[in-house]
């Protein structure tokens, strides 16, 4: 019998080799946790959709930041839920200075100058269409330009809020330029722009949308999310990101995008992120509710995966259970 020189399973034969040899690592610092936000006091609310989620007012929110932290997860991304009375077809409560939102990222940043606070730079929230950008009465055509006008005014107010983080999830043209330019002549220099670069009209958003009550009343976002068949597609907004200042360029959703993760990684140099979307979180819970799978093991196994995959940062509703698993 010829002798078998090649043997890959002699690298897996004990636990200290296989970790010896262990190509990627996931580590607490490379997670972001999205939390949302709403007006009022003493408001913990969860979300029916995504268990262990919840709407937090500002009050509640703070501890929640301090146990974040205290687990070592240093970066947040807010998304506020707003009540249908201050919604309207241009989201003007987004421009209120007054509004709970840049009020409480003032706060957090004041309590908490350590956590990273990533801003959102969309309509939907505080839109009566449901939608990214502002819609046209008559055609119901989703205003590009319109919109970024905007939309460039709410980053600002952000960033002057103190967030260290924009994230435009609008997916309009050209909104990355022209939010770093205004930036620029704010003096708001050190202020990060992490783009949603390649966005996709998916329908793994559904859970997020029950938190902020924020689907779209009429149609779809078909004409400014991308479909999800394609990848050239997504590299040539890449392209225009990297030419337009992003600092951080991301993919979303996540588990079902795992090859154009890849190719971000291997058509730049900036950090990409991942965003591990609503319905993936839901999933794994479902299932795990129902006994179906092992919640900390497919959450641990999914977070890895997209490491290996590419992502360098992964925005996640598991944030705090895997720097409670990491932690021991
Ligand atoms: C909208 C926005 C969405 C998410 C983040 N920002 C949903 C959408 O595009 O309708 C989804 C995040 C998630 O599902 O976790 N600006």
């Amino acid at each position: 019998m010829p002798t078998m020189l090649n043997r890959p399973r002699r690298l897996r034969v004990n636990p200290s080799l296989r970790e010896l040899c262990q190509e990627n690592q996931i580590q607490t610092c490379d997670l972001i946790a999205p939390l949302f936000l709403v007006d009022g006091k003493k408001v913990q609310q969860e979300i029916s959709s995504m268990p262990g989620q919840y709407r937090f007012s500002s009050d509640m929110l703070m501890p929640e930041i301090d146990s974040l932290l205290g687990l070592g997860v240093k970066a947040i991304s807010l998304f506020p839920a707003v009540e249908d009375k201050f919604k309207d077809s241009k989201g003007s409560y987004c421009l209120n200075q007054e509004n709970f939102y840049l009020q409480t990222i003032s706060k957090i940043k004041q309590q908490y100058p350590e956590m990273l606070v990533m801003a959102d730079v969309a309509l939907d929230p505080y839109s009566s269409d449901g939608h990214d950008g502002i819609v046209d009465a008559k055609s119901g055509e989703i205003l590009n330009d319109e919109s970024i006008e905007l939309l460039v005014k709410m980053a600002l107010l952000e960033a002057q809020a103190g967030a260290d983080i924009l994230g435009p999830s609008d997916m309009m043209d050209g909104r990355i330029g022209l939010i770093r330019q205004a930036l620029e002549s704010e003096g708001l220099k050190n202020t990060l722009i992490m783009s949603y670069s390649a966005k996709y009209a998916s329908s793994f958003y559904g859970p997020f949308r029950d938190a902020l009550d924020s689907a779209p009343k009429k149609g779809d976002k078909k004409s400014y999310q991308m479909n999800p068949a394609n990848i050239s597609e997504a590299l040539k907004e890449l392209e225009l990101d990297l030419e337009e200042g992003a600092d951080i360029v991301m993919v979303k959703p996540g588990l079902p995008y795992l090859d154009v993760v890849q190719a971000f990684k291997q058509n730049c140099h900036l950090p990409v992120a991942v965003y591990n979307v609503s319905g993936e979180y839901a999933m794994i819970k479902a299932a795990a509710q129902k006994g179906w799978l092992d919640e900390q093991k497919s959450m641990a196994e999914m977070l890895l995966c997209f490491k290996r995959a590419g992502a360098d940062l992964i925005l996640t509703y598991f944030a705090k259970d895997m720097a409670k698993l990491l932690r021991g």
